[in-house]
């Protein structure tokens, strides 16, 4: 685990570094918005969908650095997911990251549209910066239509939709595990995929880092489950207890403890199998698995 943490490390820094410069800085009018930004951007997420992209891409035989763009595009549309995730209107949250939410400190209207600037830079990243690393204009048109896909609604938008308005009727197993692979893991398959295609993978290599992908984020999420229950709020940096005071469906409330951490293990089996055929160039995705089984944070 704390080598896993080290190699993210790693790949944590190189992202960092590339959503600073890809970012405007804070002062530039309106400085408002340009602050919220970052704010959210550089408030401490542990980088894991963008560490994905390169760890993709590098299993594709592709330099990791060669696809930050696509990388810190994954990262700004998760982070426009969690500051919309966490207003009053969804789960209502005051804590992220470690730090107020973006609406407790900006105000929602601010945080809203920081939500809103966040996806619409991720798209200029994807497309001209893809181009400005080189990459064919196939490809580019590829992920980006991908991950585009992946944000909408049956993708991230559909399983929040889900999310929301679930929490006031029942629900069963199956749609349980759709709306966490619609809401979590379609940003996940997403991130691997976009490493993937533009580091040109083989069509094989790409089809079994696909099913990594979809796994990955379902483990991910059932995890995140467990952690509202079991974890706790500094370590997490976000409320511990959220999913229980909006009434959430999760893994823990549907099936309990221990059947959650068992379809957790399950998933993270799946996602393991799908490396199977991998040389050590997948040794990063391996130890990310191990890492989302373990994690309390
Ligand atoms: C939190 O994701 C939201 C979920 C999809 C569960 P992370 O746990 O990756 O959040 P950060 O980026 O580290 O803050
Ligand atoms: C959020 O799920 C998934 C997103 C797409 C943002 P949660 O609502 O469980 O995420 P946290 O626990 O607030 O990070
Ligand atoms: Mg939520
Ligand atoms: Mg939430
Ligand atoms: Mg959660």
């Amino acid at each position: 685990m704390s080598q896993f943490l080290a190699l993210l490390a790693q790949k944590a820094s190189l992202v960092d570094e590339a959503l600073d410069a890809f970012l405007p800085p804070a002062d530039r009018h309106p400085a408002i918005i340009h602050e919220a930004l970052r704010y959210s951007v550089f408030a401490g997420g542990k980088r894991l969908r963008p560490a994905l992209t390169l760890a993709a891409a590098e299993v594709a035989g592709c330099p990791e650095r060669k696809v930050l763009p696509a990388a810190c595009a994954i990262e700004l549309i998760h982070t426009y997911s969690l500051i919309h995730d966490d207003l009053p209107a969804m789960d209502n949250d005051d804590w992220r990251r470690g730090k107020p939410t973006s609406h407790r400190v900006f105000g929602e209207a601010v945080a809203i549209l920081a939500g809103d600037a966040l996806f619409a830079l991720a798209f200029e990243l994807l497309t001209r910066g893809g181009r400005d690393a080189g990459f064919e204009a196939g490809a580019i048109l590829q992920v980006t239509g991908e991950v585009a896909a992946a944000c909408g609604t049956s993708g991230l938008i559909g399983g929040q939709v889900l999310d929301v308005v679930g929490a006031n009727r029942g629900i069963d197993a199956a749609e349980l595990e759709f709306i966490h692979r619609a809401k979590t893991g379609a940003l996940f398959r997403a991130a691997v995929r976009a490493g993937a295609i533009l580091g040109g993978a083989h069509p094989d290599t790409l089809r079994r880092l696909t099913v990594f992908g979809e796994y990955f984020g379902l483990a991910f999420q059932i995890a995140d489950d467990l952690l509202d229950v079991t974890g706790d709020t500094a370590t997490l940096g976000k409320p511990a207890g959220s999913d229980a005071r909006n009434h959430k469906h999760t893994y823990v409330s549907l099936f309990g403890e221990r059947e959650a951490r068992r379809r957790a293990q399950e998933a993270c089996a799946e996602a393991l199998a799908a490396l199977a055929e991998f040389g050590p160039e997948a040794h990063f995705l391996r130890h990310a698995v191990e890492f989302v089984a373990t994690r309390d944070f």
